[in-house]
This record gives C-alpha cells, structure tokens and sequence, in this order.
C-alpha cells in the first residue's frame, strides 16, 4: 500500500488558489491526494477537478482518494508537460486554477521501491514514470565522465561533480553501481570524513537529486508547463507553484516575472515594436515559505517555496 504524507502548505495553497465552487481546477502532480481532497471539498458539488500524474501508483491512489467526488473527477496518467494536449482531449478551454507541486512524494521516496532514496538499497530507477525509457542505473553505467559530472553539477549544485564523475566511471568497470546503496557508498568513501561530519546534509544528497532531476527531465517540464497553464487559465485564473529547491524556484520566479512584464522595447523608440503585453499578476512579492509550526509537524515540508500569479482579463493586460 503507498504511503503518502500530509500535503505541505496548505493554508497557504488554499489561500492563493482560492478555489470556489462550481469552478475547474487541475492539479498537474495529484501524488497522494493531500491537495486535491482540499479543492475537490471547495469546488463541490457542480466543480471539476483534473488530476494529472505521472506516477500510475499516484493516480490508483488518488482513485480511492477522491471517491466520494468520483462525478466530478478526472484523474490522468500523464506528465504535466503535456497539460495541454490533457484539456484538449477533455473538450476543455479554459480552467480557474492550476496547482503544481513539484518533486517526490512519500511514496516515491520511502515506499515505492525505485531506488529515490540513498538510505535504502533498491534498483537505482527513478522514474516516476515507469514507462519511460531511461532509467537512474542506466545512465550510471553508461555515461561518460563529462555528462556524469554536467549532471551533477547542473542539477545537484555538487561542488566535487568531477570527482564523483570519475570515480563512477572507474568504479563501474569491476563492480555493479546499478543498485542505490553501492552508488551511495561511494559517494561516502570520496568524501573526506572531517568534511562529511561538518555538512548538514548526507553526502550522497546531492548526486541522488541530480540524478533523479535528470531521468525524469524535471527542469524542462517544469519550464514547459508554466507558460501552458497560464495559456489555459480563465482571466481571475490562479496559478500556483509549490517547489522544493532553488534550482525549480528561479525558473518559477523568473518565468512568473517574464509573463507578468509588458512591453520591452527601447524607451527611445516612438512606438512599441514587441507587442508584449502583461499576462499575469505575481501574488506573491516574495517566495513564501512554510510556517515553523508546520515544519515542525511536517518535517517534508522544511524547503518547500510557493509562489502565485493571477491570469489579467483582456483588458487589464496593457502595456
Ligand atoms: C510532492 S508530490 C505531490 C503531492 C500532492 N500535492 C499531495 O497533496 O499529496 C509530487 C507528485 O508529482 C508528480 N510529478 C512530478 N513531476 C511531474 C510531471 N512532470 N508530470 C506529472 N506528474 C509529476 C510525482 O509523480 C509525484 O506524485
């Protein structure tokens, strides 16, 4: 059976998504359920809510979940990249809120058995998607250096990347790194242990990350999805995003900042040539982070960052 933890933030993700009933609501990473539960009971009983993920143990689960609204439910095995393509085949144009909430779930990181989590030993998976093609043990075994340590170094914000790198590439050819716990105790053994014992995190933290980030292509998605759900939201549409490190934060922010600017042209010039109008309204001036009570009931919860922006009517989107 999945288990599943308390969705992070949710006073907070119910103020900024401000769900009401009768409206349609996405949740593009459903996971267990927590977050959708909340806005299926506030858009009850005349609502629909669209339930994206693409972990096919997320969307069981969420099917037992979210029973009681099973008239008012979709839920779809697919990446949030593809949101578009998902409201298309629904027959549906515009919705009044999207919430994503990047990144692992419980499941994935202690029950499902993928090898997400360097404290166990399992098959190096990670893909939240079983059907895709690549997986974590994979690209351990057949990367070179250079792509090794780009990864790590890209995606894991690993300052010994090239280190690791090579010592994967040496380690692989007399023995077996296709299981998370060997990949893991080499990470340690590089590690000189007076550094190991001064960092706050374990030092294989970083290069599990990187390496999920980089099976399930997570950055791109994540660049993909915002300007798609900010094309489908209704005008007083919400759009929030819950992330947990800051890799996936500056794309959010950057991308909330791009699609709430107008025009960009050159002051000097008589007229504006770019035609950009504003799309959005940022709710959220500053990242909000999670409240110390809830950190400490909710200890998942410690790096999670929310930011919002409302979809401008027509007429309020001017340059
Ligand atoms: C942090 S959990 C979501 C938890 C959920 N909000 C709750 O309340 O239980 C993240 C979920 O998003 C899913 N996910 C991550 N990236 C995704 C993507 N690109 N497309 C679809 N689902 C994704 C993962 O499979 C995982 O189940």
């Amino acid at each position: 059976m999945p288990r599943y933890h308390t969705p992070c933030m949710p006073t907070e993700v119910a103020r900024y998504l401000d769900c009401r009933p009768g409206e349609t609501i996405v949740d593009g990473t459903v996971g267990g359920a927590g977050h959708a539960r909340m806005i299926c009971a506030r858009i009850a009983p005349d609502g629909l809510f669209i339930g994206i993920d693409q972990d096919k143990d997320a969307i069981r689960h969420a099917r037992d979940k979210l029973a009681p609204w099973a008239p008012m439910v979709h839920l779809i095995h697919a990446n949030f990249g593809h949101l578009e393509r998902v409201l298309d085949d629904l027959g549906i144009e515009g919705v009044d809120g999207v919430l994503l909430d990047i990144g692992l779930s419980g499941h994935q990181l202690q029950g499902s058995g993928r090898g997400f989590s360097f404290t166990k030993d399992e098959p190096l998976d990670m893909r939240m998607n079983t059907d895709d093609p690549t997986a974590a043990a994979d690209i351990i075994q057949t990367a070179d250096v250079k792509t090794l340590a780009k990864i790590f170094r890209d995606y894991g914000e690993e300052r010994r990347a090239g280190v690791f790198a090579r010592a994967i590439v040496r380690e692989r050819e007399h023995a077996d790194l296709s299981r998370s716990r060997p990949l893991a105790d080499l990470i340690v053994r590089l590690v000189p242990r007076r550094e190991a014992a001064r960092q706050k995190i374990h030092p294989a933290t970083r290069v599990f990350m990187a390496l999920r980030i980089a099976v399930n292509r997570e950055l791109e998605r994540l660049q993909q999805v915002l300007p798609a759900a900010v094309r489908r939201l209704n005008a007083g549409g919400r759009l929030c995003v819950l992330s947990f490190h800051s890799l996936e934060d500056r794309i959010v922010k950057h991308a909330f900042r791009d699609m709430s600017a107008g025009c960009r042209c050159d002051p000097r010039l008589p007229a504006c040539v770019c035609d950009r109008t504003p799309q959005v309204r940022v709710l959220t001036r500053r990242v909000v982070r999670p409240q110390a009570d809830e950190v400490a009931a909710n200890p998942m919860a410690r790096s999670t960052r929310l930011r919002a922006v409302v979809k401008l009517a027509a007429e309020e989107a001017v340059r």
